[in-house]
């Protein structure tokens, strides 16, 4: 068999990964596949830049050539965003070949359109390089998992988030530094916004819930809360009560529809996901046959996302013959059986809840704010009263001066957010609660 030929679209960070992947171990992949792989060119702005990597392989500045070119077989897209990508793989698509992309923005969002294109001719569109990595999570779940009516799934699905959440609570680094680090090794995306306001995870989270339940993406309905208010404070409470603050995105299914989140989440520090460090992601998927399953590895950077993408290349290479209704289908499900799901709105979800309070240090205080969980109907799991401390009381003016503050926490158990919601805003209300109460969603797992 003659062998494939791959056009990649960029050699960035991913680009450059799977180029080196495929040539490294071009031989062992051919055993696995029975034919050779080779990426023959590769679209890039800056020629000069690329053509210093000495990769060996074509380099064009016209990638609009290279989705046309016959020659090619498969596309492999490591560009981003969603301009002029998403043009570029519907005329690779509608020139006959196969896709497979890391960009995750570009499917959760313009995925429907893209599988109804692919459907149309005949191809295929793989996307295991879009979240999490190196993990191969899509495949877990399509594949893997495909006896199971699967029922949530939850998971650190942001290497930069991850990274700058661990480095800042294990050895006290400023946000700003981390985050400059993740993107000097490549970790966060062009926007880094992406990463550290959640939308990101977002993105991938809308991903993995289409392929888990077998509905069409629904990033809409994601909703999102980045990590750039998580302060040391919380941390280091949550750590006295036994848990790690993680930023996590949670799918899950229930009788009345689909919540779709992401979020910090507290987690109690035993279970896995609470020690998943630095870069790592990790993804637990509760099936309802298996149980729990977690799946760990490299979220991000140039050779794990590169791995991902191969795996997919060679996928598409073993079924090149097979007849297009032969494949595995592109979300796991019939196209004609996916589903469209209630999405719940963000009142009716349900988890536990971490809540910091700072008020007056006066007798009673503790009282009136258990009285209005009590009314709600809220049952409190823990409460911590911190010594009190000497702070300003509401707005600095002129004639402002040091009162006694004490900083308490409380954890409830779970709850509809909405009663959450409710209580915040009585609690807030009271004259001897002295700054807005922060607010970090608990999950069990
Ligand atoms: P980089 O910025 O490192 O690389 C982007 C590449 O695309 C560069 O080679 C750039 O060329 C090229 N490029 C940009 N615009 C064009 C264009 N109009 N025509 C042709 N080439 C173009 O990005 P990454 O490799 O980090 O990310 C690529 C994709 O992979 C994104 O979707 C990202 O979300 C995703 N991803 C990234 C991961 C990571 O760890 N970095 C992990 C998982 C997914 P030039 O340099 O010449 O401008
Ligand atoms: N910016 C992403 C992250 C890249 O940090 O997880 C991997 O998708």
């Amino acid at each position: 068999m003659k062998p494939v030929s791959i056009g990649l679209l960029g050699l960035g960070t991913v680009g450059q990964g799977v180029a080196r992947i495929l040539t490294r171990n071009a031989a062992e992949i051919e055993r696995r596949t029975g034919c050779g792989i080779r990426v023959t060119l590769a679209a890039v702005r800056d020629r000069n830049k690329a053509e210093a990597l000495n990769l060996g392989i074509g380099i064009t500045t016209d990638a609009q050539a290279l989705v046309s070119d016959p020659s090619i077989d498969i596309v492999c897209e490591a560009i981003g965003g969603e301009d002029p990508t998403l043009a570029l793989l519907h005329s690779a698509i509608a020139n006959g070949k196969h896709v497979v992309t890391a960009n995750k923005a570009l499917i959760a969002i313009h995925g429907n359109e893209l599988f109804r294109a692919a459907h149309t001719h005949g191809v295929t569109v793989a996307f295991e390089s879009a979240v999490a990595g190196g993990i191969p999570i899509i495949k877990a779940l399509r594949e893997g998992l495909a006896a199971n009516r699967i029922q949530w799934l939850a998971g650190i699905i942001n290497g930069t988030g991850n990274f700058i959440l661990s480095e800042m609570a294990e050895k006290g680094r400023r946000f700003d530094d981390v985050l400059a680090e993740a993107q000097a090794l490549g970790y966060a995306e062009a926007d880094p916004t992406f990463d550290v306001e959640g939308i990101d995870a977002a993105h991938k989270l809308a991903i993995m819930a289409s392929v888990a339940f077998g509905m069409p993406l629904r990033f809409d309905a994601v909703y999102t809360e980045g990590i750039s208010k998580v302060t040391r404070e919380d941390v280091e409470f949550a750590d006295e009560l036994g848990y790690r603050i993680k930023h996590l995105g949670v799918a899950r299914r229930r009788k009345d529809g689909v919540e779709l989140r992401v979020h910090p989440t507290l987690i109690p520090e035993r279970r896995l996901l609470a020690n998943v460090n630095g870069v790592m992601n990790a993804v637990v998927v509760y099936g309802d046959a298996v149980g729990p399953t977690l799946y760990y590895g490299a979220g991000a950077g140039s050779e794990p996302t590169g791995s991902a993408m191969v795996a997919d290349i060679i996928d598409i290479v073993r079924a090149l013959d097979a007849d297009p209704s032969h494949r595995v289908p592109i979300l796991g499900f019939q196209d004609d059986a996916l589903k469209e799901h209630v999405m719940l709105k963000t009142a009716d979800y349900q988890a536990a809840y971490y809540l910091r309070l700072h008020a007056l240090d006066q007798p009673g205080v503790l009282a009136t704010v258990t009285d209005i969980f009590g009314k709600l109907g809220i049952s409190i799991e823990a409460i911590l009263q911190k010594e009190p401390e000497m702070a300003i009381a509401g707005e600095l003016t002129e004639d402002s001066i040091e009162v006694p503050i004490v900083p308490i926490i409380l954890l409830t158990r779970r709850v509809r957010e909405g009663l959450i919601e409710q209580a915040i805003e009585r609690i807030q209300a009271l004259s001897t609660i002295t700054q807005p109460v922060t607010r970090i969603r608990v999950e069990s797992l």
